[in-house]
């Protein structure tokens, strides 16, 4: 549920990129996914997924597939929303 979800600022997002044994994270919409269990799935290869590792994936996703449900496909890999970096500081 959405309790369960994490505020992720642009920095975490950054960070979580796919490399050195980090999770591939990606934000469409304002929403943060973890991609690495789909990135072997992708039907336009997992390099093509990558390069929407760490960032906001929207742009690249409508440039190729706007037709594709995204929410659909990745619910089950909703970690949290994105946030200001100044929401998170105390
Ligand atoms: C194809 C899902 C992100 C590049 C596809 C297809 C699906 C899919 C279902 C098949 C579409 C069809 O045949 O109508 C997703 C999901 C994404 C994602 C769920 C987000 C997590 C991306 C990104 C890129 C990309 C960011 C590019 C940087 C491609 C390409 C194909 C494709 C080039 C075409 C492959 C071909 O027909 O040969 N993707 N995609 N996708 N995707 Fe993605």
């Amino acid at each position: 549920g959405v309790s369960s979800l994490v505020r992720v600022t642009p920095t975490q997002l950054k960070y979580n990129n796919g490399r050195k044994g980090r999770p591939a994270w990606s934000s469409y919409q304002g929403k943060v996914y973890n991609i690495t269990p789909y990135l072997p799935f992708h039907p336009g290869g997992e390099g093509e997924l990558r390069r929407a590792a760490g960032k906001d994936g929207g742009k690249l996703f409508m440039e190729v597939h706007p037709w594709v449900n995204w929410e659909n496909m990745l619910g089950e890999c909703l970690v949290g929303i994105m946030v200001a970096e100044s929401e998170v500081k105390i």
